[in-house]
């Protein structure tokens, strides 16, 4: 084991060797995108009947959204890529704390569980590394549809009156376009009677994925992919097969990948128009860009800086921020990159400034200065995107890094090792062993 890691990270964290400076040429596959994967493990829950979700990427966040619906009394076979769920016999209404803490998405089954059961008690997920993350637009829409909520403690508890426990249409005009609430709007609001309509509502892709499944499953839901959604409610919905769409910020980390290497690569399969901000972003820094159907060429030139600032969907994805700043640290020139969704996302900076990049942070903004190289250190990722920003440095930089914190980066990139070294990268996972 390299003197550096047992120093600097302890001897007690896997870490990722990444030998730096190295060509990478070919393909990389994408997996199917983690944050469509589990919420629509989550839309299940709206039907007794089978739902087989197709495309599932392997990732930790995915297990451990299983294990929570194991819990609930689903039924659940995991042959990954392939998921299926039968909600039929569901046990409990409540999703302790121990649950929702580990994993954030499990706050997801808000919206099925009151709409199939008529209540729910659910813990809140609490703030997390990148902010403080508050549900408000979620209760607000659950309350809007006819739910009773309240929120004690930390604990959500929401319930339906009436005999028929069915919530009722509503109009919701959100403050904010958020995803998780959109997506929890629309997953409770489909089994209600009558209509609803969703404003301000998030754009996001997986939105769209979402809505699509659950008209799969007999929804009547149009305008999803659009910030105004309607929904006319119906009284079942049924099983159905589904294939996730790819993982759009995976691509674009694969994206930057190839354009810190300098190293013309394939990605495949995207759905362009996914990565419309990125793609312009990635021009703008000198890279020249090929589309083929669902595959995307990347040929990096020189990389000049580009400023940035983080929005919802169609603008640049805040969960590429992290991943965009380490090649601007390369880069030609001076950018400046803003982060307006999350207040605590900059984590990445004081590990980049550790490898030699020029960064000063004034609050959510960075002014990074490129510099002709990064150096080799050993370095850790503090939240997923940021545990990625790592892995894409030390790809670019002198030396070998050892890169920890891969518990964050299990959680959204699925064999990511295996990936790059299909195309000429050198990582070796090491595991600690205590045995010896
Ligand atoms: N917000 C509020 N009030 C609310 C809800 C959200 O002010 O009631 C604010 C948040 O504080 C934040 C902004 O709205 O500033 C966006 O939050 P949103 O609710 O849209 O995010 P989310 O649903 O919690 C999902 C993804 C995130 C991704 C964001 C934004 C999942 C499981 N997570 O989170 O993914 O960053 O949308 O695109 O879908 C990741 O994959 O690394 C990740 C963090």
């Amino acid at each position: 084991m390299p003197v550096a890691a047992t120093i600097s990270e302890g001897i007690f964290k896997p870490y990722l060797e990444i030998e730096g400076n190295r060509c990478l040429s070919g393909k990389l596959e994408v997996s199917g995108a983690k944050n469509s994967a589990l919420v629509l493990m989550a839309a299940s829950l709206l039907t007794e009947e089978k739902v087989k979700i197709n495309n599932v990427p392997d990732l930790t966040d995915i297990h451990g959204m299983a294990e929570i619906l194991l819990k609930i009394g689903v039924k659940l076979k995991k042959t990954l890529p392939n998921i299926e769920i039968q909600a039929d016999n569901l046990k409990h209404t409540e999703l302790p704390y121990e649950l929702v803490h580990v994993l954030r998405a499990s706050f997801f089954c808000i919206g099925p569980l009151l709409a199939r059961l008529g209540k729910v008690k659910i813990s809140l997920p609490g703030g997390c590394q990148i902010g403080e993350r508050p549900v408000a637009e979620h209760v607000k829409g659950l309350k809007s549809l006819g739910a009773l909520v309240s929120v004690e403690h930390g604990v959500v508890t929401a319930s339906v009156c009436g005999s028929k426990k069915r919530l009722k249409g509503a109009h919701i005009v959100f403050d904010c376009p958020s995803v998780g609430a959109t997506e929890t709007v629309l997953m409770a609001s489909v089994l209600a009677e009558g209509n609803s309509t969703i404003e301000n509502a998030a754009q996001e892709p997986e939105v769209k994925d979402l809505a699509r499944m659950l008209n799969r499953m007999g929804a009547r839901i149009s305008g999803a992919g659009g910030p105004k959604i309607m929904i006319e409610g119906v009284k079942t919905l049924y099983g159905c097969e589904y294939k996730v769409i790819p993982d759009r910020i995976e691509a674009g980390t694969f994206l930057i990948a190839s354009a810190i290497t300098r190293s013309p690569l394939l990605i495949e399969p995207v759905i362009p128009g996914h990565l419309s901000s990125v793609l312009q972003k990635l021009k703008d820094c000198g890279c020249k860009i090929n589309i083929e159907k669902d595959v995307i060429e990347i040929i990096p030139r020189e990389i000049i800086g580009v400023d940035i600032t983080t929005q919802p969907f169609p603008g640049f994805p805040t969960d590429l921020q992290a991943p965009f700043m380490s090649l601007l640290a390369t880069a030609k020139g001076t950018s400046v990159i803003t982060e307006k969704m999350y207040e605590n996302r900059m984590q990445h900076v004081s590990e980049l400034q550790r490898m030699g990049a020029s960064i000063r942070l004034q609050g959510n903004t960075a002014v990074i200065e490129g510099v002709p190289e990064l150096s080799a250190a050993p370095i850790s990722g503090r939240d997923l995107r940021s545990s990625a920003a790592m892995v894409l440095a030390s790809l670019a930089a002198k030396g070998t890094s050892m890169v920890s914190g891969l518990n964050h980066l299990d959680r959204g990139y699925s064999e990511i090792e295996s990936k790059l070294n299909g195309i000429g990268a050198h990582i070796i996972r090491h595991q600690p062993n205590y045995n010896h």
